[in-house]
């Protein structure tokens, strides 16, 4: 299985630093794409955790993802400045035009939609990122013309 083997890398590599569940989950994370259940198996097991501790902390940080993300990932802030500028709007109006709901990835696998929590753009809030590209003052049409781009 090349997962496996990608895992038990990262595993021999940051298992031994105090504290390496986070550190080893933002490494499997970034190799993978996501967090699959069979590493998790061997994460809890290479940590000595059990799998439950290591699958709450996948669940506890938004950041991490259990299944595969759709082909764009469209992640709206939901932190403070941005709540206070309209971003539970644009996360509704996110979920409608994309046909998806956060936490969610789209059946036919074109988009996944996430709440993220500050991305550093509160002076220009509401702000959220496509695929890794940040977007500041989103309005709902600037959001239909990003997600038209995208063919989402
Ligand atoms: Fe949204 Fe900081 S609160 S970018």
């Amino acid at each position: 299985q090349p997962h496996a083997e990608v895992v038990r890398a990262l595993i021999a590599r940051h298992g031994a630093q105090a504290g390496a569940l986070l550190p080893l989950l933002h490494a499997v994370q970034d190799a993978l794409g996501h967090i699959p259940a069979d590493a998790v198996a061997l994460i809890a097991e290479g940590l000595n955790l059990s799998r439950a501790e290591v699958h709450g902390v996948i669940t506890y940080y938004h950041h991490f993802r259990a299944e595969p993300a759709g082909r764009h990932v469209v992640q709206v802030c939901r932190a403070e400045a941005c709540q206070a500028r309209g971003a539970e709007a644009l996360m509704e109006h996110a979920e409608q035009a994309l046909g998806c709901a956060q936490h969610g990835t789209r059946a036919d696998g074109a988009v996944t939609l996430e709440p993220v929590y500050c991305l550093g753009l509160c002076a220009s809030s509401p702000a959220m990122l496509v695929d890794g590209t940040p977007h500041a003052r989103v309005t709902a049409d600037q959001f239909d013309r990003i997600a038209t781009q995208l063919k989402v």
